[in-house]
């Protein structure tokens, strides 16, 4: 299996296993309108070859919010008949949107919780929901996601901290799993076998007395067996820890599950990809085999292969790298993924999101509303004798440049510590770059290469080598270097 063969979920054929999970551009009015910017946008994913592109959540209710798309309404439906039409011109992608339900949040940070819901308040969420799947049908979508994540209405029922005590008792698993199987039901009632009914849940909450990967492993398995036709993990990105600013209405990834949900550059690459191997190991051991999507800081082309190689994720989720390069899929399909524009997780999307602006990425030229056309074949730019320079303080590396001319839209800096593989440190739009991260006593080494517009690197710069100062004594010498440990490139 590679990452570029078609596969099946249920009854849609997706051309590659890379999907674009959803995420808010906040690109609609409040008004909940498809309009040009956000026609714009996922069209952009589709010139790309994205293999499933889900769309932004999108709410089933009439509920006040900022700006946000819905399907809450038939006149709601032209609008994502238009958008479907556009991405199908555009390119292969299928396409489903992301259909939500969320409870009340106030400026005051008072929220309402589910154990509010009345029965028949529970029962307009199942009809809103296939109300929803209906119209997405209609529009002539794919199918559609069931947003089952995060801090919204399905999330909670699945939550260890649900607070029911009926029905949707929160003290067994059952319970929990009943709103769910509900939903899904009404659904599949609705819009039959041909139509893809996705579902997106967390591979963990990420907050205290939250549920882990083991429950996971029996949600997945529960709504394998129901009939989804794919499942997309998360994880985090809940309101029990989210940080409340005066005057502004509680917003779930301020606080540590916020962070997990999208790891910003202190995490590691693929920090939640062996949640999604437990998970996918643990359905398919019961003789299920939904495909199952891993997302979470996945941005190298070899990583996404090997994940699917291996059999840890049967699709790739990227959420933040789709962004900043919407051509990744094509890129690599065409052997230039020394092209790709490396997303470097500094998480200015979600900030953006966070302060309802329009979602864009930071390494996209200054004002672009989306990302820049891809030019294959195009020069990379050119940026001759760049003198770079190096000075040390306490605790810092600087290092700095000459600005290079033409098209250049910045730079990655790549850094060595000790032997070890250059990684990009950092992506930056100026003329310098500090490097806070350094240990004493290490040697660490550096080269920048310009980038342009769509992710053309400029030829590397000629390495520095830093030998950076102990600040205190050491009383022991390493007993290998890197070479002989087998770190060194
Ligand atoms: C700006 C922004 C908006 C997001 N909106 C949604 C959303 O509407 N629904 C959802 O399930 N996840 C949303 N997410 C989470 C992403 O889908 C994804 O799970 C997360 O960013 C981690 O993946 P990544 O490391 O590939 O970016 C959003 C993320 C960002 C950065």
């Amino acid at each position: 299996m590679t990452l570029l063969e078609p596969l099946d979920l249920g009854p849609i054929r997706v051309p590659n296993r890379v999907l674009v999970p959803a995420m808010v551009t906040r690109l609609s009015g409040e008004d909940g309108f498809v309009n040009d910017s956000i026609i714009d946008r996922y069209v952009r994913y589709a010139t790309g070859h994205v293999g499933l592109i889900v769309v932004e959540a999108t709410a089933i209710h009439q509920s006040k919010s900022g700006p946000l798309l819905r399907l809450s309404d038939d006149a709601f439906t032209p609008g994502h008949a238009e958008l479907v039409r556009r991405v199908r011109d555009a390119g292969p992608s299928k396409i489903v949107p992301q259909i939500i339900h969320f409870l009340k949040v106030a400026r005051s940070g008072w929220r309402q919780t589910i154990d509010s819901l009345s029965p028949g308040e529970i029962d307009a969420i199942v009809t809103d929901f296939a109300d929803a799947a209906a119209r997405a049908q209609d529009a002539g979508y794919d199918g559609v996601e069931i947003h089952s994540a995060h801090a919204y209405t399905l999330s909670s029922f699945l939550s260890a901290r649900n607070p029911r005590r009926d029905g949707y008792d929160g003290r067994t698993l059952e319970g929990r799993l009943a709103l769910f199987g509900r939903v899904y039901h009404a659904v599949r009632a609705r819009v039959g076998s041909g139509f893809g009914v996705g579902a997106r849940f967390l591979a963990e909450e990420c907050i205290k007395d939250g549920y882990t990967v083991e429950d996971a492993k029996r949600i997945a398995l529960r709504m394998a067996m129901l009939g989804v036709d794919y499942i997309s993990l998360s994880v985090g990105g809940k309101f029990e820890d989210a940080v409340h600013r005066e005057g502004q209405p509680l917003y779930p990834y301020t606080g540590y599950s916020g962070d997990r949900c999208m790891p910003g550059d202190a995490y590691p690459p693929l920090p939640h990809a062996h949640l999604a191997a437990a998970i996918k190991q643990y359905v398919n051991q019961h003789g299920y085999t939904v495909p199952i999507a891993s997302v979470g800081k996945i941005s190298d082309p070899g990583d996404a292969e090997r994940l699917v190689a291996t059999g840890q994720a049967d699709l790739i989720g990227m959420a933040r790298q789709l962004l900043a390069d919407p051509d990744w899929v094509k890129k690599v399909a065409q052997n230039r993924s020394d092209e790709v524009l490396r997303c470097i997780y500094c998480n200015v999307c979600k900030q953006l999101d966070e302060n309802f602006k329009e979602v864009h990425c930071f390494l996209w030229p200054k004002g672009a509303r989306q990302a820049p056309a891809d030019q294959p074949g195009a020069r990379p730019p050119d940026w001759a004798a760049p003198d770079v320079t190096v000075e040390q303080r306490p605790g810092e590396v600087r290092l700095r440049w000459r600005r290079a001319g033409g098209d250049v839209a910045g730079y990655d800096v790549w850094r060595s510590e000790a032997g070890a593989p250059f990684v990009v440190a950092e992506a930056v739009k100026g003329t310098q770059f500090v490097d806070r991260k350094v240990l004493g006593g290490l040697t660490y080494r550096y080269f920048v290469r310009a980038y342009d517009a769509v992710g053309r690197q400029s030829a590397p710069t000629d390495t520095l080598t830093v030998a950076v100062p102990a600040p205190v004594a050491f009383d022991r010498q390493p007993v290998a270097t890197a070479d002989d440990l087998g770190r060194g490139e």
